[in-house]
């Protein structure tokens, strides 16, 4: 096999950007699609990854890009992607699999029922929310994520001292998150790229930075002390994400859409 064919058959790359690891031969793939999830929950953490480590999970995680990077640099951590689509869920198995991934795990679920049913408390370590849909109609804003009780969710299923990560490209969002994500998250915002991905951590920041879209970071720990009812209380006093998802972006999201390959 020529050297050119070699690099072209382990090496995959979306929009010119590599996918972190390598596609090894069929007999070392694993299986790290996690087709059934128990009726009742919550999940048994210790017999899904056959260990105790900690826990990475990524809520909207897409094809998954983040999340296989994360799995192939860390390998002393575990790793958890959900999206209620299974198309992208298909194409994040398959690379992972492919990759002989033993650390990650991927299942079609909605995020607020993940956090609610699944997750036990305080089991994660960090939580990642990459580009959460805007949706731009009235009628399906009530499906925007990131609200104040789903902040409370995250908020419960992190090991204390746990960290949440959130990006957009959505000014409209940005401005909600970042009103709202300080009430129950000591929150920082990144200024400038993640340094272990400055062309995008995932398919969307890609897309968003190609372009030339602004994307806005953020990171908070959870702030210690705050318990479930207290932060349930402040969440019934924050407002619903009622922002203007300014339409002139829903073309890109319907572009992505598009896209032949996830
Ligand atoms: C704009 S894409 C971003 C995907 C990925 N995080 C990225 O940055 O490339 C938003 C993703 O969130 C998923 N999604 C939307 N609502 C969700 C929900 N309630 N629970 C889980 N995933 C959801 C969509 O299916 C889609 O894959």
């Amino acid at each position: 096999m020529s050297k050119e064919r070699k690099k072209r058959r382990h090496i995959e790359r979306e929009f010119g950007v590599p996918f972190a690891g390598e596609i090894l031969d069929p007999g070392a793939w694993t299986q790290t699609a996690l087709k059934k999830l128990p009726a009742e929950g919550p999940l048994d953490l210790l017999t899904l990854f056959g260990r105790s480590a900690p826990l990475v999970v990524d809520l909207g995680c897409g094809n998954g890009r983040f999340l296989l990077g994360s799995a192939v640099w860390r390998p002393d951590h575990d790793h958890l992607g959900i999206d209620i689509l299974p198309v992208v869920i298909r194409y994040a198995t398959r690379r992972a699999n492919q990759r002989g991934l033993p650390n990650i795990r991927f299942a079609v679920c909605d995020a607020v029922r993940l956090l609610e049913r699944y997750l036990p408390p305080h089991s994660a370590t960090e939580i990642h929310c990459y580009h959460p849909q805007p949706y731009y109609e009235p009628s399906q804003v009530h499906l925007r994520l990131v609200t104040p009780r789903f902040l409370v969710l995250v908020h419960r299923a992190l090991v204390p001292g746990g960290s949440f990560f959130i990006q957009t490209d959505n000014l409209g969002y940005w401005r909600y998150i970042r009103d709202i994500v300080p009430v129950f998250f000591d929150f920082y915002e990144r200024i400038g790229r993640w340094p272990d991905a400055p062309k995008g951590r995932t398919r969307r920041e890609i897309i968003a930075l190609r372009r030339g879209l602004p994307v806005f970071r953020g990171w908070g720990t959870a702030r210690q002390g705050l318990s479930e009812p207290e932060a349930l209380r402040w969440a019934e006093t924050l407002p619903p994400p009622l922002f203007d998802a300014d339409r002139r972006l829903r073309e890109l999201d319907e572009w992505e859409k598009k896209g032949l390959r996830i």
